[in-house]
């Protein structure tokens, strides 16, 4: 009962809706949650992965690197040509990258996580404003993390990449917000998907005996489930939030409390 509710409170009848990194935990949980909410979704991904059957109607799927600019300039022609508007831009997409100390970072993956963390969100904003600016109309979800707001060991790749997310969201808010177009950001803590587990994994490799320092869940004691992030992104998403622009929701259970 207390779900439909959740459901129905927010409304995305005739909104169409452009979300990366959709085939990937956090991802996924927002194309439902928009589909379930009325919305068209433009699913964006560079794996194949699920492929929203229940919501065929709905949904299209576009093969795309977002740290591409070709095939997102590419992608952004094919989303307008297929649904004629753009009212939501969800920027999921990213990779954690190596777990390793700052001396034994390899400045390659260092690289790579700044091509789809921070030059990926940055692609999909610079080709989807104008379409918003035309409209009068939209809103762009980018995704940060707590590592983005506080300093934690063995990932100044994908950190400092989140620092940066958090940080375009606010320049680009500055720009926009009078035109009807809001820009804000996501900062979850642990999200139970694969990239926690893979980070995990990484932290493991590194520390050898003990990797519980890095996996503080905070007071909560559990990983956000990904629906949980979603609703904040739906949130952010919806007239309801008209108000908020340049904007970051830490969605971390209280992780950063402790
Ligand atoms: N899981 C967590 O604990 C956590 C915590 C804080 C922030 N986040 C952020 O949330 C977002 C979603 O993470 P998730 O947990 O769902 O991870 P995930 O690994 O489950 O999904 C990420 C998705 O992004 C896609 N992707 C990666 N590189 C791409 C590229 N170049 N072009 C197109 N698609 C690409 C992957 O194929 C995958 O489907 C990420 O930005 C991540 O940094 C996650």
């Amino acid at each position: 009962m207390e779900q439909k509710v959740l459901e129905n409170f927010l409304e995305f009848e005739g909104k169409t809706a452009v979300v990366t990194g959709a085939c990937g935990g956090i991802g996924s949980a927002i194309v439902r949650k928009l589909c379930k909410n009325g919305a068209r979704v433009a699913c964006v991904d560079r794996e194949e992965g699920d492929s929203f059957k229940e919501f065929a109607e709905s949904t299209a799927m576009f093969s795309a690197d977002v740290s591409d600019e070709e095939s997102v300039k590419e992608t952004i022609e094919q989303i307008k040509k297929r649904f004629g508007q753009i009212d939501i831009l969800i920027n999921a997409a990213g990779v954690g990258g190596m777990c390793a100390r700052t001396e034994e970072y390899v400045f390659s993956d260092f690289k790579r996580i700044y091509e789809i963390n921070v030059f990926g969100t940055f692609l999909m904003m610079k080709y989807v404003l104008p379409v918003m600016q035309k409209q009068q109309k939209g809103a762009i979800v980018n995704f940060g993390s707590v590592s983005g707001q506080r300093g934690y060991p063995y990932e100044i790749g994908y950190g400092s990449s989140k620092w940066a997310v958090i940080g375009m969201t606010k320049n680009a808010a500055c720009e926009n917000g009078k035109n009807g177009v809001r820009i804000n950001s996501v900062s979850p803590g642990w999200v139970d998907t694969n990239m926690m587990k893979k980070t995990i994994k990484g932290y493991r490799s590194v520390v050898k005996n003990d990797c519980m320092e890095n996996v503080n869940l905070g007071p909560m004691e559990r990983p956000a489930k990904a629906e949980e992030i979603a609703h904040a992104v739906l949130f952010l998403c919806s007239d309801k939030a008209s108000y908020l622009n340049g904007t970051d929701i830490l969605v971390d259970g209280g992780k950063t409390l402790e």
